[in-house]
């Protein structure tokens, strides 16, 4: 049987957990979230939940007992903050104009966020379709590739995650989404060793000395299997890795090479949270198909899609993504005015700049303390990985889990990643001044678990 490792958050169970919701959750939270457990079905990562919220604005959530957290998580949505007034503004004028269009009625917002997609999308990626979630998106990317190439298997990552429907957890990687009570997962979603220079698989010091051996493991997976349809991947993880220099440009002609599509998975990372609009445009690959979701309705609403090359249009006598909120005017109005905040308030050189700051300031300030291993990532995409000692680097569950509630106490949310990575993404609209308040949380909570 496959060897599954749970690889992300923090535990529902763990005595730090149990101190958290003793000492931290108040009289108006503490009924509200006793109700949640026993309404919603319980799963990993949500229900039960940590704590409740009652205000989201700006970088700020706050509970209904009024204590307030900088959200340095968000679920990747929160890119222009939350409750952006511009986008608000625009959303219920769209209500008051045109609230819904049946999909076979097209309509104004929908074709230009169409048409505005494909113009921000580099190269000839410019046929588009809408879902309301990325899982969707990434399956209608799934279809459209089997369609194109008349092949079904693909190739993709351990560890990755590409959402929670049957085929996206098929091509995803992580022991939450593929646990065995689903049974079988979808047949030919052949899986290879992630980027991660941090932690080789092949115990490679570096890209320098190993010839990109994660990239050529793609390579031969693609040579053996033959007909392969599609290599999918997050261009770079959120959570977060980044790929060694060349690895795109090696697995791009690899696809080449052997008829496969590429699609990238941009729905966490794209829209400028790693300092260009799409994390792809770093290793200079375009791909065949990325899909975009999560901050694209502004932190408000739901919508998500699929950008594809234009001669990838080749399912018009079949459904492959037939949603019901596929031309939704008011999802669209809001991608909309999403694109046009990040644009016009320079989010995404932003998002560069603030990154390389904070990245700076955490390898500086860190430097010499024995628990941290890497620091790492793009933009405002970035990590801290702790371990018992660098020596080993061996993960530091218990020690990073201390330090997420140090952190909660002192105000700042964020998500622990792969057990032990403390994940840190604001919304691009963050302050200098916030950033560095929430950095000093973090660096003191590092130290003081230390
Ligand atoms: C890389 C990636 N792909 C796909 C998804 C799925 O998106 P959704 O939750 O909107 O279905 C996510 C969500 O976290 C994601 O991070």
């Amino acid at each position: 049987m496959t060897q599954l490792v749970h690889t992300e958050g923090e535990s529902n169970t763990s005595d730090a957990r149990k101190a958290w919701l003793k000492k931290s959750i108040g009289p108006n939270s503490a009924p509200l979230l006793e109700r949640d457990a026993q309404a919603f079905l319980h799963q990993s990562l949500s229900s039960p939940c940590v704590s409740t919220i009652a205000k989201a604005e700006g970088i700020w959530i706050e509970d209904l007992d009024g204590r307030r957290y900088m959200d340095f998580h968000g679920n990747s949505v929160h890119h222009i903050g939350y409750g952006h007034p511009r986008l608000v503004e625009a959303i219920k004028a769209q209500l008051d104009q045109l609230p819904f269009a049946p999909r076979r009625f097209t309509n104004d917002p929908a074709v230009e966020l169409a048409e505005k997609l494909g113009s921000i999308a580099p190269g000839e990626l410019n046929k588009v379709l809408f879902t309301t979630g990325g899982s969707d998106a990434n399956e209608v990317a799934l279809k459209i590739a089997r369609a194109a190439t008349k092949r079904f298997k693909t190739i993709s990552f351990w560890d990755a995650f590409h959402g929670a429907g049957l085929g996206a957890a098929s091509v995803g990687g992580e022991a939450t989404f593929r646990s065995h009570i689903a049974g079988p997962l979808l047949p030919g979603t052949e899986h290879v060793a992630p980027f991660a220079c941090y932690r080789c698989p092949y115990n490679h010091p570096g890209p320098e000395t190993c010839g990109l051996a994660c990239a050529k493991m793609v390579e031969f997976v693609l040579e053996r299997e033959g007909d392969v349809a599609a290599v999918i991947a997050e261009p770079m993880r959120a959570v977060p890795y980044v790929p060694p220099a060349g690895f795109w440009r090696a697995v791009r002609e690899a696809c080449n090479r052997h008829g496969a599509l590429l699609i990238m998975d941009e729905i966490p990372t794209g829209l400028g949270k790693t300092g260009r609009m799409f994390a792809f445009e770093h290793d200079d690959v375009i791909p065949d198909i990325v899909t975009v979701g999560k901050a694209l309705g502004g932190g408000i609403l739901p919508i998500a899609g699929c950008i594809a090359h234009k001669d990838l249009d080749v399912c018009g006598d079949f459904a492959i993504g037939h949603y019901t909120h596929e031309k939704n005017p008011v999802t669209s109005r809001a991608a909309l005015t999403t694109i046009q905040i990040i644009e016009e308030e320079g989010l995404v050189e932003r998002s560069a700049a603030l990154g390389t700051h904070a990245i700076g300031r955490l390898k500086n300030e860190l430097a010499d303390i024995p628990t941290v291993g890497d620091i790492r990532g793009r933009g405002l995409m970035f990590g801290v990985e702790i371990v018992e000692n660098r020596i080993d680097k061996t993960p530091g569950l218990d020690r990073a889990e201390l330090i997420y509630y140090a952190c909660l106490h002192a105000g700042l949310s964020f998500k622990i990643s792969q057990g032990s990575v403390l994940t840190l993404s604001p919304p691009l609209t963050i302050s200098q001044a916030d950033l560095d308040k929430a950095l000093d949380i973090v660096i003191d909570a590092i130290k003081e678990a230390a």
